[in-house]
């Protein structure tokens, strides 16, 4: 039986919109399994983001309820759920959000010193960790990122692949159960679209889950399951094996029949 890490029941978000409501997630029950790579596609304004950030507590929701395995979180207080996602929940968004004043081995060690000895903290990370300990595993990350020589620069003296491979570090320095990613391409050139999804892969085949919104397909292939979201409703869904990249062309012929059909 596969794990549940993550799961919503009737889901709703509105927004107040010029006196009216403006419901955007509408009735979404949904589950997200461990060590999955699940991709979220649908057209622009279809509610995807809003999902994203619903299911990782980064904003509230209208009614419904949702789930860290097995625990709703949804009633959690600000600082419960701000300790949450410090432990359990890396973000990786289109732009990388470093802190610019920071170097990015700082911007990389400062999460992860924030999630030690927190009380959601599991396992090995119950006792409050070295700090030794999270800047050998930022060093070991900044190898992995292939960014250890720009690791005390600043991040206007680095491109915009360095910074977002460094924010992919950032969300991971925690050990999170599960990343989730909003377009963390959409702002890359074609070479460094590749190598941030190779470091999506590769963490996700060291089991790592991931919960991405896409809008390109290319960028899609690399899932094993994918959600189509319309307007504000999961209408499709579609598994997929592991990625192996002699597939890849393969796998986007596939998704892309998969889009016609869901009308995209
Ligand atoms: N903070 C907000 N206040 C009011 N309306 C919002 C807010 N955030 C999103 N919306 C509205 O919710 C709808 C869904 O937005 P969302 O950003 O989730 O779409 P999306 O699927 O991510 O689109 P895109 O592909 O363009 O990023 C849109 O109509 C948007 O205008
Ligand atoms: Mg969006």
């Amino acid at each position: 039986m596969r794990e549940i890490i993550l799961s919503s029941k009737n889901l709703c978000k509105s927004f107040a919109n010029n006196g009216g409501q403006n419901h955007v997630l509408d009735h979404v029950t949904l589950e997200i399994y461990e060590k999955d790579f699940t991709v979220i596609m649908g057209a622009s304004g279809s509610g995807k983001s809003t999902l994203l950030y619903c299911l990782s507590g980064m904003d509230s929701i209208t009614s419904g309820a949702v789930y860290y395995r097995q625990q709703e979180f949804s009633h959690y207080s600000e600082r419960e759920m701000a300790a949450l996602r410090a432990v359990e929940f890396g973000f990786v968004f289109q732009q990388s959000h470093l802190v610019s004043h920071l170097t990015l081995m700082e911007n990389i060690v400062v999460p992860g010193y924030l999630a030690r000895g927190n009380r959601f903290a599991s396992g090995k990370r119950k006792k409050k960790e070295k700090a030794e300990n999270v800047k050998l595993r930022a060093l070991e990350l900044l190898e992995l990122m292939n960014i250890a020589d720009a690791k005390d620069r600043l991040p206007s003296q680095v491109s915009g692949g360095e910074a977002q491979r460094a924010a992919i570090a950032r969300a991971v320095i925690s050990e999170p159960g599960i990343i989730f990613a909003d377009e963390p391409t959409g702002a890359l050139n074609r070479k460094n679209t590749e190598e941030v999804l190779n470091l999506l892969t590769k963490l996700n085949q060291q089991k790592q889950s991931v919960l991405m919104v896409t809008h390109d397909i290319h960028a899609a292939a690399r899932a094993d399951r994918l959600l189509y979201l319309d307007d504000g409703r999961i209408s499709g869904e579609m598994t997929m094996s592991k990625f192996e990249p002699q597939e890849a062309r393969n796998r986007e012929v596939q998704i892309n029949a998969w889009l016609s059909a869901m009308e995209w």
